[in-house]
């Protein structure tokens, strides 16, 4: 689509995050701790006066025209979609919209790629006089990957690109949504690495997981798995009890890492994130063998704590490492894995 000359348009642009420690545990009532990463989405809009939204991209296809009420396609302008018929809902916007994406976040790497997109072109939506906060930004998103797109994720991501500095981590109560942000210290540098190993939320795993976790609070007779405990998991089938151990264990670890950050331990910090892998892969089976074989490699190349980051299935590993090691630890790392991409 070429922009005219004389148009109007609204921009906003959103990072992508990665999730330090807290995993699967957003909808369990945890504590996360995900960070902004610099690669971002940049989203413009413009009113056409049409009843279609027209919406392209540089990175995906386009453009391609959607009624303004069409539903969800299993398109990647699905996420577009949804943030404009809740603008439209609220009275932020009329009419159709000429959308423009442009992306530099790696799809299907577990960087929230999707939650990025959408928060973006909520923010490009929002008008001047709107005195919505970016955290109710966030829990519209969530809403909008809820019900338009059909992933019934938490709110982990949302929060992390709506209120995410690259370089700050966010820790979140996933309860009441009150947060903090906490300056990562200089003395810890913390590596995204892409496997190049590509996932997607919406293949059903992701649901799949999610119902084991909250069919374990409904028979244990929690609120929130996070509060359960352990002397519970013998009642439980096996697979639930696994899923249940996770959500318990690192609900614990997480805010223990929260700690670790304020006091600057990163020592205690890396051994947390190393659990953190152990568990998904072992009881929440989340991992794959290519990301587990690239955690082993990154601590025993020195890294303090390696772990799988995101839903799992695939995608990114956050490595934390001293950093007076970084430039041989990178270099031995990609000697064993050519193909890995750092992400920063
Ligand atoms: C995805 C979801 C989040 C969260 C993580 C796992 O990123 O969108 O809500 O559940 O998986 O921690």
């Amino acid at each position: 689509m070429t922009r005219p000359q004389d148009a109007i348009w609204q921009s906003a642009t959103v990072p992508c995050r990665v999730n330090l420690i807290g995993e699967w545990i957003d909808f369990n009532g945890g504590t996360v701790l995900p960070m902004a990463l610099t690669p971002s989405v940049r989203v413009d809009i413009q009113s056409n006066q049409s009843q279609s939204d027209q919406v392209s991209s540089e990175q995906f296809d386009g453009p391609r025209a959607f009624g303004i009420d069409a539903p969800a396609t299993d398109h990647w302008s699905d996420y577009i979609r949804g943030a404009l018929q809740y603008a439209r809902k609220q009275e932020w916007i009329s009419a159709g919209q000429d959308v423009h994406v442009k992306s530099a976040i790696p799809v299907g790497a577990g960087l929230s790629s999707s939650a990025a997109i959408i928060v973006a072109a909520l923010k490009a939506a929002r008008p001047s006089f709107a005195t919505v906060t970016d955290a109710n930004l966030a829990l519209a998103a969530k809403e909008i990957e809820n019900r338009f797109i059909g992933v019934p994720c938490g709110i982990m991501d949302q929060m992390a690109v709506a209120l995410g500095k690259p370089g700050t981590a966010l820790a979140l109560d996933t309860r009441d949504c009150s947060y903090e942000l906490l300056d990562i210290p200089d003395s810890w540098s913390i590596v995204v690495a892409h496997s190049g190993l590509h996932r997607a939320l919406t293949d059903g795993r992701y649901r799949a997981r999610r119902d084991e976790c909250l069919e374990a609070a409904r028979q244990i007779g929690a609120a929130y798995l996070c509060d359960a405990s352990m002397d519970f998991l013998d009642a439980l089938d096996p697979i639930l009890a696994k899923r249940a151990r996770h959500v318990i264990s690192e609900g614990k670890r997480s805010k223990e890492a929260v700690a670790a950050l304020r006091s600057d331990d990163r020592a205690r910090f890396g051994q947390l994130m190393i659990e953190s892998h152990n568990s998904l892969r072992d009881d929440m089976d989340v991992s794959v063998p290519g990301i587990d074989q690239l955690v082993a490699h990154a601590i025993d190349l020195g890294a303090e704590g390696a772990r799988i980051t995101g839903a799992g299935f695939g995608g990114c590993v956050a490595a934390l490492i001293d950093p007076s090691i970084l430039a041989n630890w990178w270099t031995g790392l990609t000697a064993l894995h050519p193909t890995i991409k750092r992400i920063s």
